[in-house]
């Protein structure tokens, strides 16, 4: 497990963006794993200037992300489909076929899961999967209670983590969609690197997945179980961690 902390979100944002960036120029058809919500916008936006300024091929790079709202038109602005064409697909050179986002108006919802599965499968496997954390120590929309050999399913969000969404949803939880087609933590723990981005008052929450015992209360603790995660954490993120990391 490394552990970068750094000051900024925007220094957060630039040293996340370079480890995707390395990665991406040494293997054409890399195949990224998204996260969506506040934390990985100044990642997306880093990548987005590498691609202008510094010429980050996004051509053959095949995406899915880890998660949808069930049931939010595809053209909400909030849906995690657009939120990923305006952050980051409409900014870059990337095929918009080669991206993957679950969706959440799917007619067989159980069927769409399985598919989406098989499609990650069929491209050999994430290769980095970008990944947030929830006050409660969700991944994905992994929630508390999840199994921890979970596969990407349709899940019912908390209380907690619709009154955290809120935010994007004109501060009024009852548009706060109540369900979410989500990657499975054992889906997330086949990606070959996790990298965690986690930034203000996500430090109780880092502190549970990196040093508490691993646990389904815990979704992120199943970090632990993985043999190359990244953390790089800002405002404060790391500071109730207590062993030493290297960075
Ligand atoms: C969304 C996702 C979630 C978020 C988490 C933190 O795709 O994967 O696990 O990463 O809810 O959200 P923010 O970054 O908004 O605090």
């Amino acid at each position: 497990m490394r552990v970068i902390k750094v000051g900024t979100s925007e220094e957060m944002g630039a040293v996340a963006a370079q480890i995707i960036a390395e990665r991406m120029r040494a293997k054409p058809h890399f195949v990224l794993g998204l996260a969506t919500g506040g934390t990985p916008e100044t990642t997306y936006a880093e990548l987005a200037r590498l691609h202008a300024e510094a010429a980050l091929d996004f051509s053959t790079t095949i995406t899915f992300n880890l998660d949808e709202y069930v049931a939010l038109p595809i053209e909400h602005p909030e849906s995690y489909r657009s939120f990923m064409n305006t952050r980051l697909f409409d900014k870059v050179n990337i095929n918009k076929a080669n991206t993957h986002v679950p969706d959440g108006n799917a007619e067989d919802v159980d069927a769409h899961c399985l598919e989406y599965e098989l499609w990650i499968e069929d491209v050999g496997g994430i290769d980095l999967q970008v990944l947030g954390i929830g006050h409660n120590g969700h991944i994905g929309f992994a929630e508390p209670g999840s199994s921890l050999a979970s596969r990407t399913s349709k899940v019912k969000l908390t209380q907690g983590t619709r009154e955290a969404n809120a935010r994007f949803f004109e501060n009024d939880i009852n548009k706060v969609p109540t369900h979410a087609i989500s990657m499975g933590i054992g889906t997330i723990l086949e990606a070959e690197t996790l990298l965690m981005l986690a930034g203000k008052g996500k430090a109780d929450a880092i502190a549970a997945a990196l040093e508490g015992p691993v646990t389904a209360k815990c979704p992120a603790s199943a970090l632990q179980l993985h043999p190359d995660v990244i953390c790089v954490l800002c405002e404060g993120a790391g500071d109730k961690l207590t062993l030493e990391y290297q960075p």
